[in-house]
């Protein structure tokens, strides 16, 4: 099975009231606790690389790992770039094997953002590759926005038909009240379905992405704040409104945050019960076990794209 792009992962997904997961990677371990979970339970995959993980782990080592757990698993797994932020990042990528890209011109100037975008989807569709772009700005990682003016942060639905006809993009990532990492909302959990639904109107049959998607599994943080961790007031998307945007035009869930809570907590917990090991693999192997757990429960109870493959 060669890596495969987004495009009949995410028409099937429509279609079914389901959504990828597409999930961070960045070693060994990430890897196969993310893709053993998606075997076992037959789920089709996109496996996601930002920036930061390429310049942590190298571009080519990721992909080798990918290409091995394709391999091992024979599933269909997309590999794409996780907030690109300029042409050369995304050509970089494309060039070197990826099946997909998001270019986030999300603080541009909507001109700006069609520009570069467009620019990235000639040079992407040149090549086979599909491209992710975004509309709207998320807190966390999109930081620079002015955040005091609170509207202003979500996706506008009157500026979707013309972005996505002058770029071409494949999918677009919406921002309806997401955010990146552990602390999401500093009250009541709230996402703006009304404008999520404004965009499905204005788009029919065409996927949209959720970034900043984490749970934030209380198991997880317990086990961090158990074992030494200092995380109070961390909170995330609740898995019933995951469940209601995978059913509506949301064919693509981003999850990172989980993944690393669920890897911290189980090596906190190992450390405080084996204070004298030092074997890394010792503490690895709870570690990717966890990452099993938790993907195998979000595709099966979460994203419902369990037995698609
Ligand atoms: O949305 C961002 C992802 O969680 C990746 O984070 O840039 O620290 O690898 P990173
Ligand atoms: P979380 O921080 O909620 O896991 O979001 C990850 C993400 O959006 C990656 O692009
Ligand atoms: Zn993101």
């Amino acid at each position: 099975m060669p890596i495969v792009t987004t495009k009949e992962m995410f028409q099937k997904a429509y279609e079914g009231g389901y959504a990828i997961g597409a999930f961070n990677v960045n070693n060994m371990e990430i890897i196969q606790g993310i893709t053993e979970a998606a075997s076992e339970v037959k789920a089709p995959l996109i496996l996601q690389v930002s920036a930061g993980a390429r310049k942590y782990a190298k571009h080519v080592y990721l992909m080798k790992l990918i290409e091995a757990a394709i391999e091992d698993t024979g599933l269909p797994i997309a590999v794409h770039l996780d907030h690109g932020d300029d042409f050369e990042i995304c050509k970089s990528c494309i060039d070197g094997g990826f099946s997909s890209v998001m270019i986030d011109g999300s603080k541009h100037s909507f001109e700006d953002n069609i520009k570069l975008t467009r620019q990235v989807v000639d040079y992407a569709h040149a090549h086979g590759v599909v491209v992710e772009g975004e509309l709207g700005k998320l807190a966390g990682i999109e930081d620079d926005v002015n955040v005091s003016d609170e509207d202003a942060q979500f996706t506008d639905p009157s500026e979707v038909e013309e972005f996505v006809t002058k770029t071409g993009v494949d999918s677009l990532a919406i921002a309806i009240g997401t955010s990146h990492g552990a602390f999401k909302f500093k009250g009541e959990p709230r996402l703006r379905f009304d404008i999520l639904e404004e965009i499905q109107k204005r788009l029919p049959n065409f996927p949209i992405v959720l970034h900043g998607a984490s749970s934030v599994i209380p198991e997880y943080v317990d086990m961090i704040n158990a074992n030494g961790g200092k995380m109070p007031g961390a909170q995330g998307v609740p898995e019933d409104m995951l469940r209601h945007a995978a059913k509506l035009a949301v064919c693509k869930i981003n999850i990172d945050s989980d993944l690393r809570l669920a890897m911290t907590g189980s090596i906190r917990k190992y450390f405080a019960e084996h204070p004298d090991h030092f074997d890394p693999r010792q503490y690895l192997t709870p570690a990717r076990a966890a990452i099993k757990d938790l993907v195998k429960k979000k595709i099966v109870n979460v994203l419902g794209c369990d037995n698609k493959i």
